[in-house]
């Protein structure tokens, strides 16, 4: 086969596959700013890959079957987003799919220097994985899964920080007491 016939093979394989991102992380639970992410990346990649780390050893508030089922739920509407769960590396799930990018939400600079860490360690392990950052919208620049639970537990409300379904799950978990419950406005 000639090389310019060649290269346009190449070009029609990877029209066909799209640009795809992988979107890895706890979403425990999930958060407007991490679907402001998701929303933002589907403007560059053709497809994204929310995959939810199974991470035991993070002692999640919600099962991975339960986080499997909120993201699905959300993005059930969202023809290019796949949404799927992994153990292990990110890079060996990386490798199981076409994706050459994990993307990543920054809220501030504190957030960096972890950040810095995992995407050095990524692409020591993976030279072909590229991690890009994402600014977070400024209106959930304080939105993060492990404040969102800390104030639902204590039975402040998170509406409008994180979708309805996740305010239910929510307060399921964190079953408070009828009158702790009525004093707070839950059972409006
Ligand atoms: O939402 P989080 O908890 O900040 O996400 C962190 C996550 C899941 C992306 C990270 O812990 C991860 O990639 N875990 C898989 C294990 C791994 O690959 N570790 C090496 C990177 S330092």
């Amino acid at each position: 086969m000639r090389r310019c016939e060649m290269l346009k093979e190449k070009k029609e394989k990877f029209k066909n596959i799209g640009k795809v991102a992988i979107y890895p992380g706890s979403f425990d639970p999930i958060t407007y700013g991490h679907i402001d992410v998701v929303e933002r990346a589907l403007e560059i990649f053709d497809k994204v890959i929310v995959a939810i780390a199974e991470n035991e050893e993070k002692r999640p508030l919600f099962s991975v079957e339960e986080r499997l089922g909120m993201v699905k739920a959300i993005f059930k509407e969202t023809p290019n987003v796949m949404v799927d769960s992994f153990k292990g590396l990110l890079v060996d799930y990386v490798a199981k799919t076409n994706a050459k990018v994990s993307l990543r939400g920054l809220r501030a600079t504190s957030d960096f220097e972890y950040e810095f860490h995992m995407a050095s360690m990524n692409r020591s392990l993976s030279p072909q994985l590229d991690t890009l950052f994402m600014m977070t919208s400024k209106d959930y620049f304080f939105v993060s899964s492990r404040t969102i639970k800390e104030v639902a537990r204590l039975g402040g409300g998170v509406e409008g920080l994180v979708p309805d379904l996740v305010v239910r799950r929510l307060r399921e978990k964190f079953k408070l007491p009828v009158t702790k419950r009525k004093q707070i406005g839950w059972d409006d």
